[in-house]
């Protein structure tokens, strides 16, 4: 059988989209800004923000040296108003700790400010193409459903197996891997966000249907296992 991994990125490369503002760049900046906003945020209502911003800040120095209601005004309306005050902690400390450039490793990212350990992950793969895995909410659903995990994933020991199998399931190592964990992370993110969702999954268009352990049991509905109450 195929490698999962290889598997996703080759779905992302046929399906995906492609040309998305932030998806022709490699820019460090350009990615953290994108997945900032794109925390709690649609794509679609993103896009005019991101350019606005970008337009308005172009490098990260741009954006440490603004006040902060300036940076207020263009995330206005976007929502979550603490990702503007972290966006804006973040850039400053770049410039003071990091003499401006982008800290160089998933480690490195998850030290500032309100970037936690998947989206570290997701900058330093989509910008380095480093082979450090995510695991978002998103993901979460998609590990739990394929490779049967049971247990609400919101809870630490649950967590932890999924992170082992995010570890796992990175692409190997080896010419061309950068580009890989590139299509890879991005096609587990629109995996989990488009085909692998929630209330109705489409299980019939799944890069990874022959492999998944909830469709062979028919357990879809019944995994992730939803939170105690
Ligand atoms: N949500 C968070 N990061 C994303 C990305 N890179 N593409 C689409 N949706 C996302």
């Amino acid at each position: 059988m195929i490698a999962f991994s290889r598997r996703v990125a080759q779905w992302q490369r046929q399906n995906g989209r492609h040309t998305l503002p932030w998806q022709n760049t490699q820019d460090p900046y350009r990615i953290w800004l994108s997945e900032i906003m794109l925390q709690q945020t649609q794509v679609a209502t993103v896009i005019p923000y991101y350019e606005r911003f970008l337009a308005k800040f172009p490098a990260v120095a741009d954006l440490a040296a603004a006040d902060e209601g300036e940076v207020m005004a263009l995330w206005a309306g976007l929502g979550y108003y603490t990702r503007a005050r972290n966006l804006h902690a973040c850039a400053r400390q770049v410039v003071s700790d990091w003499g401006g450039r982008f800290p160089p490793t998933a480690a490195d990212i998850e030290t500032l400010p309100g970037i936690g350990r998947s989206t570290a992950a997701a900058i330093a793969a989509f910008a380095y193409g480093e082979r450090s895995p995510i695991l978002d909410g998103n993901v979460k659903r998609v590990f739990a459903r394929h490779f049967g995990i049971e247990g609400d994933p919101t809870k630490r020991a649950v967590e932890q197996r999924m992170w082992a199998i995010a570890h796992a399931e990175v692409p190997a190592d080896g010419p061309g891997a950068a580009d890989e964990m590139r299509r890879y992370t991005q096609g587990l993110m629109d995996l989990g966000a488009t085909l692998c969702t929630r209330g109705d999954p489409d299980c019939g268009r799944c890069p990874v249907r022959e492999t998944c352990v909830a469709l062979r049991e028919a357990r879809q509905h019944e995994l992730p296992t939803p939170r105690e109450r």
